[in-house]
């Protein structure tokens, strides 16, 4: 099993930006999740492409910027000229959807919807050839340090058979990302319910020590992949013997 991890810098002392995004890389994060609300779409204020390119030079790993805004689409030229890797966006916020995937696209980032915990998956149904991956919100956005929603977990799954079948069908990959919420000891129970990308703000950036945070929560994701592991065997023996 292939997992990501990518603490949200929504969390991370803003008066040493530079030297966080480098120590919580150094401390094993596969991605940087960057946080952008408008106080408009959200009800706080974050950060933009300045930012974004500020931290950009200090570190390898994908950013994944994260727009919590309305409208979107004249902020994504600005976040892939700013060095973002990954770009998603909230469907009610955007007039037409399938276009704004499609610019994402076009400025050479990945692209992504992200569903509030009260948003239906069928927004995926028609864009599934725009999409790279699906990012579901298990708090309502535009707060870090919220309690995970519970229901997340069914959504995971359903959000999971859908990318399943579209993959099995075309060859296709889309990453499954969740954000909100996510903590050592919710983590294992969150990638079994079918989640491969984990955003975490609180559980990294407030603990003492990154890397004893993220190293613990990739032991928790060893014991869900050889959980996945022994479920799809047991999925496959009971077809075989049928
Ligand atoms: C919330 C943001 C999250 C937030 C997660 O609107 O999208 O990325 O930073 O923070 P935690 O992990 O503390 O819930
Ligand atoms: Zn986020």
């Amino acid at each position: 099993m292939d997992f990501r991890i990518a603490p949200s810098i929504l969390s991370a002392d803003f008066a040493r930006l530079g030297e966080e995004v480098r120590n919580v890389v150094a401390a094993g994060a596969d991605w940087i999740h960057f946080d952008v609300m408008d106080n408009h779409y959200v009800p706080n204020l974050t950060i933009g492409p300045l930012v974004c390119e500020a931290i950009r030079p200090h570190v390898q790993v994908p950013i994944d910027v994260h727009l919590m805004v309305e409208p979107v689409d004249a902020l994504v030229p600005m976040f892939a000229r700013a060095g973002a890797n990954v770009i998603t966006f909230h469907p009610e916020a955007s007039r037409h959807v399938d276009r704004t995937l499609a610019l994402i696209r076009d400025q050479g980032c990945k692209a992504g919807l992200v569903f509030n915990p009260a948003t239906p998956l069928d927004w995926m149904d028609h864009v599934m050839d725009k999409l790279d991956l699906v990012l579901l919100m298990s708090v309502n956005p535009g707060f870090g340090g919220q309690a995970f929603i519970p229901e997340a977990l069914a959504k995971l799954g359903r959000a999971r058979a859908k990318i399943g079948a579209w993959t099995q069908a075309t060859g296709r990959p889309i990453l499954l990302e969740i954000d909100g919420g996510v903590k050592v000891d919710n983590i294992r129970a969150i990638a079994e319910a079918g989640a491969d990308t984990f955003v975490a703000g609180s559980a990294i950036f407030g603990a003492k020590d990154y890397k004893a945070t993220i190293d613990a929560m990739r032991r928790e994701l060893h014991e869900a992949a050889a959980a996945i592991a022994r479920r799809r065997e047991a999925q496959r023996r009971e077809l075989g013997g049928a």
